[in-house]
């Protein structure tokens, strides 16, 4: 049998790897438009077998059912008749075009030989986040970034750490870590019910003693966007650095990590950005490399070493706090991800996205037996809906809804809040909003 390289596909292999994704075809009538958009996809031999990237070309009208269905269809879970998909604020599925790099990628690199390569992210994100190249560190997810600071950061006993009430455990046990390690001190302050409240909360928690402020850019339990470039401000006023952690907001809306001004940002590829799962990044800024000690090092991190001198010192980058050998395939799926973005367009999602959680909100306004946890603030919400049924605990409602009507959302048990969390994005619709409003008032008997 003839040889085939993958990075020169053909029809028949690009059928063979949409059968792969699990009988997600993109449709006949789908065809004219995917073939339009391969002729708008960068690089080489990706241009003749690239699933689609829907491209925008300006702003487009979060209710254009034209565009937005085409975007659907990118997405194998919209194919899945046993999942109504409203989680992504846990996982971000991805479309074709992204799974078709990480696959193609992961071939290429099997079929080549090829080592190392995945350097060329770095650049990547420094454009999406507005940063420099010698700032990013390639992580897997946002737990990892976090602990990189957490661990790293020179503290020492009695210095004094702020987070606050509504954080994952992704940026509460690295900092709880490092206080039984070196008697830091983590004070922990309440999120208010709007921005100017959080600020103040906060404010109120600062102390001659804080050196780091980590907070969540959006919180993963009731979706309030925090007040992140006041809270830099106010911060750096007092000398006091700012630790932001992202794991929402990149491919949600538009972050550019100089205009935050905040000193650590970290997050991952696979939530809104609807990349490979288990790949982050990471913003330090530069001048403050001397005072976050790289704690797990490797090929990479150095300067240089030998078996007389040793380590001769550190990567003049940020490349110091990341080390050894990493995924080509996972690394492309996160550039994917950014061209995926980037083409229809971050302003574009957010209104989508933002869309999607007010006819949400709305709806559950309308309904006695629902407590809405997400600040109605519009500047402190966006794609993250959270509420409390009276009626019911979190977990009862969360098993019923699967199981009746096949609508995946999260449970949030954290806290005690007994609440529930629905994260939508851009392959979603307001169908389906619908659907889970009617499944709401069936179960509060309204
Ligand atoms: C606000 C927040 N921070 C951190 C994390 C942890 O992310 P990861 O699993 O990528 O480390 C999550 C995950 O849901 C999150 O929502």
């Amino acid at each position: 049998m003839k040889e085939t390289s993958p990075g020169v596909d053909n029809e028949n292999s690009r059928r063979r790897f949409f059968k792969l994704l699990g009988g997600g075809f993109i449709t006949a009538a789908s065809w004219p438009l995917a073939r339009q958009a391969y002729g708008q996809v960068a690089g080489g031999q990706e241009k003749e077998q690239a699933p689609p990237i829907p491209k925008a070309g300006g702003a487009i009208d979060p209710a254009d059912n034209k565009f937005w269905s085409f975007v659907r269809e990118q997405f194998p879970i919209t194919k899945n008749k046993n999942i109504i998909y409203m989680n992504n604020g846990t996982m971000g599925p991805s479309p074709y075009y992204i799974q078709w790099m990480f696959f193609s990628k992961e071939q290429e690199v099997n079929f080549n030989g090829i080592y190392g390569g995945h350097d060329i992210a770095r650049a990547k994100v420094a454009e999406f986040i507005n940063c420099d190249e010698k700032e990013v560190v390639l992580t897997h997810n946002v737990t990892e970034g976090i602990n990189i600071i957490a661990q790293g950061l020179k503290l020492k006993r009695g210095d004094e750490v702020i987070i606050t009430n509504h954080e994952h455990a992704g940026n509460a046990i690295p900092w709880y870590t490092r206080a039984r390690r070196d008697r830091v001190v983590v004070k922990v302050a309440p999120l208010g019910r709007d921005a100017v409240e959080t600020l103040s909360n906060i404010e109120k928690t600062i102390t001659k003693k804080t050196r780091i402020i980590s907070v969540p850019h959006m919180t993963c339990t009731n979706g309030q966007i925090l007040p992140a470039k006041e809270i830099v401000e106010l911060a750096h006023r007092k000398r006091i650095l700012v630790m932001i952690d992202g794991a929402h907001p990149p491919g949600m809306f538009k972050v550019d990590v100089r205009d935050l001004g905040c000193d650590f940002y970290a997050t991952c590829g696979h939530k809104f950005l609807l990349g490979p799962k288990g790949t982050g990044f990471l913003y330090v800024k530069e001048e403050l490399f001397d005072r976050v000690e790289p704690i797990m090092t490797g090929g990479g991190s150095d300067s240089g070493w030998d078996y007389q001198r040793g380590l001769h010192g550190w990567n003049s980058t940020a490349h110091r706090y990341d080390y050894g050998t990493q995924s080509l395939a996972l690394y492309y799926g996160l550039i994917a991800s950014f061209d995926f973005v980037n083409g229809i367009g971050i302003d574009n999602i957010t209104k989508r996205d933002k869309a999607l959680a007010n006819k949400l909100l709305q709806g559950l306004q309308d309904i006695p037996q629902v407590e809405i946890l997400t600040p109605l603030e519009e500047k402190s919400r966006c794609a993250l809906t959270s509420f409390r049924l009276k009626n019911m605990p979190y977990d009862k409602f969360q098993s019923w809804l699967m199981e009746k009507y096949k609508i995946r959302i999260r449970g949030v048990g954290e806290g005690g809040l007994n609440s529930l969390r629905v994260t939508t994005h851009i392959y979603n619709t307001f169908e389906e909003i619908d659907l889970l409003l009617k499944a709401i008032r069936e179960a509060t008997g309204q």
